[in-house]
């Protein structure tokens, strides 16, 4: 089959595409190297239960031994780079960083050589969810020492592979696991501690991200000379009447702008809407302060402008829908609305992830516009099946938000980079192997765990020959 390059469809010149993966999600080996325990090691394996099908990480996709053949299939399809992350118990096996695993610091030395060696520029993201339990039992993200475990954690990674990495982000999405995992209970740690827990967990975690960064910036950035930034999830929210402007732009600012106001905006510290509405709702409540902690002028300052890019995670868009104060469930007092769908919107395996391209254009030009012009990088975008070879209902949500993001850039967002989440079917935390995003088929039930072409996987190949989008009916019909 003979690839039809769309011409009215290029990649920006200096463009780059990639896909991703993180540690927890496809390396395994969760004992070897002399790995010690973490998180998720510990949820998966006390509480099964919460995982769709009961599974967990320890084998996933093998990738801790497969990874020379993982390295070549991202060379056959041509990808520039490849995003993954460094699985913090690996490296400090006791969760501190007194004792350090040789092995397992020379399994990513390994990985990394042998991207180079194939042309792939390794991206390195630090913290993709996975830190050592021993950490997690004193407090995990909500203690503030979180801040330092961190930055010793981020100082090896520099120093060990810095050298080699052109990228880093420092944390990927902290209000995913700040609220679904402190706050909420659909990932781990499952604290439930709502309205209180994900403010502390955040309040941390953009100091660990801002520290990391100044540490990189005093030590290292002379010497390696790469970029670094933080990966958010952003999603976009249409209003339920057209006329409602409020409503989604208060959406945005809880969704996105709570990570993305400290870091990228001009006057720094949380969203004003944010402060506003915790703070009369604690009030109301009897809180003897905010719940949203407060940070000072000097914190402020420190976090400000701690990126060299925004790494954006875009999957879907929802609906905001006003909410009145006392009607609704805590979290939504907070924030004053609920998400809704659009019943037209065709939904994924995974039942929160709808298919809505022109979302993904409006956050683009949004963040533009919020932010202003520091490059994005779009560090995952994806749909989830079963698992099928012929997955064209991937194909058309790549197709469809790949274009919209080309309008975006022909609209004036400075997106230098695309992400395709994810290269192989993994373990999709609390999803477990029931809802898959790769592009690359693995099968779970071979020791071997074979990799097999998706058709999603073809296409990318040949687009990034071209360079070019790529009409996706000749990879949809069942050949
Ligand atoms: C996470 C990935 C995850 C994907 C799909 C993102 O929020 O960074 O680890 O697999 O969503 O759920």
């Amino acid at each position: 089959m003979r690839a039809h390059c769309d011409k009215d469809w290029p990649f920006p010149k200096d463009f780059i595409i990639g896909s991703a993966s993180s540690a927890y999600q496809i390396e395994g080996g969760w004992n070897t190297s002399g790995k010690g325990e973490n998180n998720w090691d510990w949820y998966t394996h006390n509480k099964p239960w919460l995982i769709a099908d009961g599974s967990n990480g320890d084998v996933a996709c093998d990738s801790f031994y497969k990874y020379k053949e993982d390295v070549a299939i991202l060379k056959d399809i041509g990808f520039d780079f490849y995003r993954f992350s460094i699985s913090w118990s690996r490296i400090f096996p006791t969760g501190f960083s007194n004792e350090t695993s040789k092995e397992g610091i020379q399994y990513y030395h390994d990985l990394i050589d042998e991207l180079r060696s194939k042309g792939i520029e390794p991206f390195v993201t630090i913290y993709h969810w996975d830190h050592p339990q021993i950490l997690e039992k004193m407090g995990g993200w909500v203690n503030e020492l979180m801040v330092d475990f961190f930055t010793d954690f981020a100082r090896l990674v520099f120093q060990e592979f810095g050298p080699k990495v052109r990228y880093f982000a420092t944390i990927n999405e902290p209000s995913f696991f700040c609220f679904g995992g402190y706050g909420g209970a659909v990932t781990a740690p499952a604290w439930n501690l709502t309205l209180n827990a994900e403010y502390l967990c955040m309040h941390n975690a953009l100091k660990a991200h801002a520290k990391a960064y100044h540490m990189y910036d005093e030590e290292f950035r002379s010497t390696q000379n790469g970029k670094i930034g933080i990966v958010l999830t952003c999603q976009y929210f249409f209003g339920q009447d057209k006329n409602d402007t409020v409503t989604p732009d208060i959406a945005f600012q809880y969704d996105c702008g709570w990570t993305a106001h400290p870091i990228f905006s001009k006057l720094g510290d949380y969203p004003k809407i944010m402060r506003k509405r915790i703070d009369e709702n604690s009030r109301i409540q009897g809180w003897p302060r905010s719940r949203l902690p407060t940070f000072t002028q000097k914190e402020i300052e420190y976090i400000r402008g701690t990126a060299d890019y925004f790494g954006l995670n875009h999957y879907t868009s929802h609906i905001a829908v006003p909410v009145k104060r006392g009607t609704g469930e805590v979290w939504e007092n907070d924030r004053g609305f609920h998400q809704a769908v659009d019943p037209k919107w065709p939904v994924s395996a995974a039942s929160w992830l709808m298919m809505v391209p022109e979302g993904f254009g409006n956050i683009l030009r949004r963040i533009t516009k919020e932010y202003g012009n520091l490059p994005i990088y779009v560090t995952e975008n994806g749909y989830a099946d079963h698992g099928s070879l012929n997955d064209h209902e991937r194909l058309k949500y790549y197709y469809a938000y790949l274009k919209e993001m080309l309008v975006a850039i022909n609209d004036g967002c400075n997106v230098k980079g695309y992400t395709a989440w994810s290269f192989l079917d993994d373990f999709e935390w609390r999803g477990g192997y029931t809802t898959l995003f790769g592009i690359v088929h693995v099968d779970f039930n071979d020791p071997g765990r074979k990799r097999t072409y998706k058709k999603s996987a073809k296409w990318y190949k040949d687009l990034l020959k071209c360079r070019k989008l790529i009409p996706v009916h000749n990879y949809t019909n069942n050949n």
